[in-house]
């Protein structure tokens, strides 16, 4: 009857049930989190168990597989000289990776507290993944080159969908802190966005030589070896075009996010090795030197308002990007006189937990967290992204361009997480980010990159979850 019924459906809604695989952090040490009182969102959604239940037979398989990481030499060695028979290899080798790589992050997950879990951008990330694992690990070998146009197609299309998956990982881990420790939860952000990251790379970079090796087939006048890009990799990456390029749209993001009258833009002055070249995915050096430009003048700024009314006549003191060619390196070095990070900043630097994020992004105040869940929700993350594609050739590459690249992003838009992802996207490529703050001045950051292109992608953070 209907009263039993709802009652019993309103305890499976409430009740914690087992959704996942049992492993010792659920059985164990968070025992006590699943106790806790089910939590509501800001839209009222309910922190509900929307997360299926699947055998864990399948993923296991996929988890006793180890990644086979690989080059940027090697992505550009792969495409230099396409044929179809390396087009099929290339496709190959990706069909078995993607399943793969996602099955470990799945396992990631099912090792998270449970009530994280049940937060609903969490779980949608998980159903995200699981859809994706279960549609790539039943693609069957590709032989033919129809084979390979129907694979490039299914991959495009889940390029596309997931392109929500980092503004809804940002706000889950916004909402989850506190359910977790921060060091817990910092080590989980920075191997699932380095593992996202390294899977984009290589579906991307086989969706590029594929339409490349299209581009040929029917204008065999348009060789690939006169181009400077291999697929997704740029053989010549000139360091100073890239900042020079970064600081203006840098500059018009500065000059919308911040109008008034007397609002001065600080200069931007590149020195040093200025010919410095390397090969390099464009996307990712563009998106972090994006984001130490953009956090060093935002810091000139706002110190500069605070001036003294003398010393706001004199334009503000300019940012110096040092270039430096060393053997192995190309070493970058943003100096700002922004005033520096707050002594007890410091430590949330590096962090994508509520606290350390917040003040690392020089927030004035917590009324900014609702802001960017109301502008995310503008932009419909939830709904389609079919407004924020780029129109334009039918190519879904470009990472994630809709959302974070400088150009498209509205202004106010603020993911929280610029500089911890730029170091993930650094130390992808065997790189490093550091930052030195000079207190009271202004902040030094050391962008190392490896300049040869012989580095594996580093698909293990720093104290990886795997281990
Ligand atoms: C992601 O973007 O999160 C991915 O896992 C990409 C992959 C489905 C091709």
């Amino acid at each position: 009857n209907a009263t039993k019924t709802v009652r019993l459906s309103s305890r499976i809604v409430t009740k914690p049930c087992r959704l996942f695989a049992p492993t010792r952090a659920l059985d164990h040490h968070h025992h006590h989190i699943y106790n806790s009182d089910p939590r509501t969102n800001n839209d009222g959604r309910r922190w509900a168990h929307t997360a299926k239940w699947r055998p864990v037979q399948v993923l296991d398989e996929w988890v006793a597989k180890e990644a086979r990481p690989i080059s940027l030499r090697q992505l550009m060695v792969f495409g230099r000289s396409l044929t179809e028979a390396r087009l099929i290899s290339s496709a190959n080798y990706v069909r078995t990776e993607l399943p793969t790589r996602i099955a470990h992050r799945i396992r990631d997950m099912q090792r998270l507290p449970y009530v994280v879990v049940t937060n609903p951008h969490i779980s949608d990330v998980y159903e995200l993944y699981y859809n994706a694992f279960d549609t790539f690990r039943r693609v069957k070998e590709i032989k033919t080159l129809d084979d390979n146009e129907r694979f490039c197609a299914e991959m495009a299309k889940m390029l596309r969908a997931h392109l929500s998956v980092i503004p809804k990982l940002a706000m889950g881990i916004l909402e989850c802190s506190g359910l977790m420790p921060t060091d817990e939860l910092d080590r989980f952000m920075n191997t699932i966005l380095r593992s996202r990251i390294s899977r984009r790379v290589i579906a991307e970079q086989h969706l590029a030589l594929t339409e490349t090796f299209n581009a040929d087939w029917f204008s065999p006048g348009a060789k690939l070896s006169e181009s400077d890009f291999i697929g997704e990799v740029f053989l010549k990456c000139v360091a100073k075009d890239v900042i020079e390029r970064c600081g203006r749209a840098v500059q018009d993001l500065a000059r919308s996010a911040n109008p008034g009258p007397d609002i001065a833009i600080p200069e931007i002055r590149v020195d040093g090795h200025l010919e410095a070249t390397f090969p390099y995915i464009l996307s990712h050096l563009e998106y972090i030197v994006g984001e130490l430009l953009r956090n060093a003048v935002q810091a000139v700024i706002d110190k500069h308002k605070s001036n003294s009314p003398e010393q706001h006549q004199k334009p503000p003191p300019p940012i110096e990007v040092t270039l430096c060619e060393a053997q192995q390196h190309v070493i970058i070095r943003i100096s700002d006189q922004g005033g520096g990070v707050p002594r007890d900043t410091l430590p949330y630097l590096w962090s994508f937990g509520r606290k350390g994020q917040l003040r690392s992004q020089r927030l004035e105040n917590l009324e900014q967290v609702p802001l960017m869940a109301a502008t995310l929700q503008e932009l419909r993350v939830d709904g389609n992204f079919s407004s924020l594609q780029d129109g334009g050739g039918g190519r879904v590459v470009g990472h994630d361009s809709s959302l974070t690249s400088l150009s498209t992003r509205p202004p106010n838009l603020r993911l929280g997480m610029g500089l911890p992802l730029s170091r993930v996207y650094a130390e992808y490529w065997a790189g490093s980010l550091e930052l030195h703050s000079l207190e009271g001045y202004g902040v030094d950051a050391f962008l190392q990159i490896s300049k040869l292109g012989n580095k594996n992608e580093q698909l293990a953070t720093r104290a990886a979850m795997d281990a």
